[in-house]
Order: C-alpha cells, then structure tokens, then sequence
C-alpha cells in the first residue's frame, strides 16, 4: 500500500497488527481519525499547544491521526509494551513533541497536567476486580477538570435480544474480511512464514482472547466513581463502543 502524507506524517502504512486488527473491528480504520477529531473539538484540547495523552498508543495510529490534524499538540505516548512503542516510535521518526513513556496508565502520576487523553481498546484487557477502576482514577486525575477522554472499548451488551446476533455478525465481519482465509494461507506456508504465522496468531489472540467487556451500566458506575460524569456515546460498531468522558470539576 502506499502511504498517504498529511502534515508530513505518513498515515496509511499499516503495521500487522493493524492489518489485523481492521479484520476483527468495523470500523477501526477510521477510529483514530474520529478521536482525535473529536478531542480536538474538545473544551480545553481545542487550544493551541494543548498536552494530550495516548494511553495505550499500541503501534501508533492515533500518534500519526494527532501529528497529521493537530501538528501543535504537545503529546504523551504512553504504552506498557517495549516491543509496541518500538512500533510507534520507528512510525513517528523524526517527529518532535512527543514524550514516550514505557509504562502503564496506573503508573501515571496523579498530576492534573492534560487537556486530552485517548484510550482506545485498551481498557477491555483489565479485569474487573479493581482494576478497571485503577485505571480509570489515575486517568481523571491526570487530566485538568473539564478535560475529556475518548475511550473505545469492547463492550459487554446487557440484556440485548440481538447479543447472539452482535456474535454472529462479528465473526462474519472476520470471515468477510478474510481473516481466517489469510490465517489458512500463512499456516499453508508455515515452513517458509513460521514467525509471521505465529505472530499472526498471537496478535489474533491477544486481540479477541482475555478480554473483560462490561455493560453500559457498569461502566456508568466505574467512570462516577474514578471522578468523570456520565459517558456519552460517540461510536458504536457492533460491540465496540465509543464514549467521550469528561473529568468533572
Ligand atoms: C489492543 S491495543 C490498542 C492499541 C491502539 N490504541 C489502537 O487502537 O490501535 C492495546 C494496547 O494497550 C496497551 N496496554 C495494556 N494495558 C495497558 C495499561 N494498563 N496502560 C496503558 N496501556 C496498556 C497494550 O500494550 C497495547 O499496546
């Protein structure tokens, strides 16, 4: 594919897990491009300079949608994985303005200092045990009152006559998208792509196995108590679902 350059930063290489990752959630190519569009129309991450935090950056797609529309952000690229900001990093080469941190969110500092912050599928891999909460709190109280995050998650629907047909119709997006067809054809070429195959597997895994998705009202519940109001939908494709929360006052 050949990558398109906005504002200098090449947007449309796509790392594997990405490949992947456009086969398992409708949608997702656009999912950068809508949040960062929407903290940028944000109360406090609309100004100039404005410091906004990529927590889970994964291998950079909101990094490169945030250099290509908001060149002027002061960003915060934070993920817990080396072997991911590796990814990012050589994606973002060259660009200025971004500090990398090998870390997890409950790490942060609890220091009001960003206007933003993005999270996209990344709090669905943290189990509901406190954890979920963990990371939620240290999120509010890393952003200055009024300042919002766009939180993208697996979802868990609740009580929902359609729950088998949401399913159903995710693993025929798959299907669709030729996900099991180029999962055949590596282990066809095993021998030859043994580590793509196998790299391909478990990304596939860490992506739909593990993962903690709660229902609406759970995660109502747990954003009140971290310190944001109510969550308002801004996406939804199938059971992944978007909200921008703001961190009360
Ligand atoms: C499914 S990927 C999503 C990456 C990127 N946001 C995207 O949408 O393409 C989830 C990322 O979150 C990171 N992660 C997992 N737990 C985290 C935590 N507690 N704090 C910050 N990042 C975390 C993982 O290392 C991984 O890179």
């Amino acid at each position: 594919m050949e990558a398109g350059v906005e504002s200098g930063v090449p947007t449309s290489v796509e790392t594997g897990y990405e490949q992947i990752v456009t086969r398992l959630i409708p949608g997702y190519a656009s999912l950068a491009r809508l949040g960062v569009a929407l903290l940028a129309a944000s109360p406090l991450a609309s100004a100039h300079g404005a410091s906004v935090l990529v927590a889970g950056c994964g291998s950079g797609a909101e990094l490169l949608e945030a250099r290509a529309q908001r060149p002027d952000w002061q960003l915060t690229a934070l993920d817990p994985s080396a072997a991911m900001l590796d990814l990012a990093r050589g994606r973002l080469a060259g660009q200025t303005g971004i500090d990398w941190q090998q870390a997890s969110v409950e790490s942060l500092e609890a220091r009001a200092r960003f206007d933003g912050a993005l999270a996209v599928l990344v709090l669905q891999a943290l189990p509901d045990d406190g954890r979920k909460l963990a990371f939620l709190t240290v999120l509010a109280r890393s952003l200055r009152p009024g300042g919002q995050v766009v939180l993208v998650d697996l979802m868990q629907p609740e009580r929902s006559p359609i729950q088998q047909q949401l399913l159903e119709a995710s693993l025929g997006f798959q299907r669709a998208s030729g996900l099991e067809t180029a999962a055949a054809e590596d282990r066809e070429a095993q021998r030859a792509t043994a580590a793509t195959s196998a790299s391909r597997d478990a990304l596939v895994a860490e992506l739909t196995t593990g993962l903690h998705p709660i229902g609406l009202s759970r995660l109502t519940a747990l954003v009140e108590a971290a310190g944001f109001g109510d969550p308002a939908p801004v996406y939804q494709a199938l059971d992944v679902e978007g909200f921008l929360l703001q961190r009360r006052d």
